[in-house]
């Protein structure tokens, strides 16, 4: 099988058992906090997030923060607990927008998160700058023709990573002069090199900050997971891990 027929599988079977999850609830607990989900909403509790690991972004440096695709909005609540003055959360499903509304008055950060529908940047006004930018984008580069505009398929697909490429590229117009990247990200089945490729291309230095390496597949995960991927575990290539990384512009400063 294709590599990318193989993640258009993964995704799908993700998207069937989100589907069939009749225990999904309608609030959670991570990080010892307690956080709505709407439905049609990324449920963290799937996958680990970068969120787990939010002591690692220097909040406490930042006045300004963005929140790419931003969910259950559990990244931005956390920048405005950390005291960021005016965090930001994008997405391009309207359903997460309200979720990250009710997450950041529930946490009492209301005043300083706004939630908007965006298609990447198209919401940021022209005038609005931001310390620190963060995503955790859909990970699987399944075919084109077979991808469409539904929520679902937004949020597990990007097709060749040109979302991706687009978020890098945006994002050097968007950052102040200290400003910096950081993603989380899990190069599903094996292309180690990809993120540190648009990072060489577009024009920046990346650190890792944390990685995972994961023997097995995650409990939440391992129903989507075909069986020879997982049979193939031992092939370098094939291996998943995840991890959150700094990017930081390589322009003059
Ligand atoms: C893997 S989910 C992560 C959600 C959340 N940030 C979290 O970590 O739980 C990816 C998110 O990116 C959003 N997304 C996908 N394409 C987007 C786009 N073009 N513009 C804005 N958001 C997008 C999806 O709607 C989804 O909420």
């Amino acid at each position: 099988m294709e590599a990318r027929d193989f993640e258009l599988l993964i995704g799908q079977n993700i998207i069937d058992r989100y589907h069939s999850d009749e225990t999904r609830p309608a609030v959670f607990e991570l990080l010892g906090r307690e956080w709505d989900l709407l439905d049609d909403v990324w449920p963290p509790a799937y996958s680990p997030g970068g969120e787990l690991f939010a002591d690692l972004i220097p909040f406490t440096e930042m006045s300004s923060f963005l929140e790419m695709g931003c969910g259950t909005g559990i990244m931005s609540v956390l920048a405005a607990l950390s005291g960021v003055e005016r965090v930001v959360g994008l997405d391009i499903n309207p359903a997460a927008v309200r979720n990250t509304e009710l997450n950041a008055g529930r946490h009492g950060v209301a005043d300083r998160v706004t939630a908007r529908v965006s298609d990447l940047y198209s919401a940021v006004t022209p005038d609005e700058r931001f310390d620190g930018i963060y995503w955790n984008p859909p990970f699987l580069n399944a075919p084109e023709d077979v991808v469409d505009s539904s929520i679902w398929h937004e949020t597990m697909f990007d097709p060749a990573y040109a979302k991706l490429r687009r978020f890098f590229h945006d994002a050097l117009g968007l950052l102040t002069p200290e400003g910096r990247v950081y993603l989380w990200f899990g190069e599903a089945l094996g292309n180690p090199t990809l993120v540190r490729d648009l990072a060489d291309d577009i024009g920046y230095e990346l650190r890792v900050l944390k990685r995972i390496e994961l023997t097995e597949i995650p409990e939440a995960l391992a129903d989507a997971f075909p069986g020879d991927l997982v049979a193939g575990a031992d092939d370098p290539d094939a291996e998943w891990h995840l991890h959150l990384l700094e990017l930081t512009p390589l322009r003059s400063r």
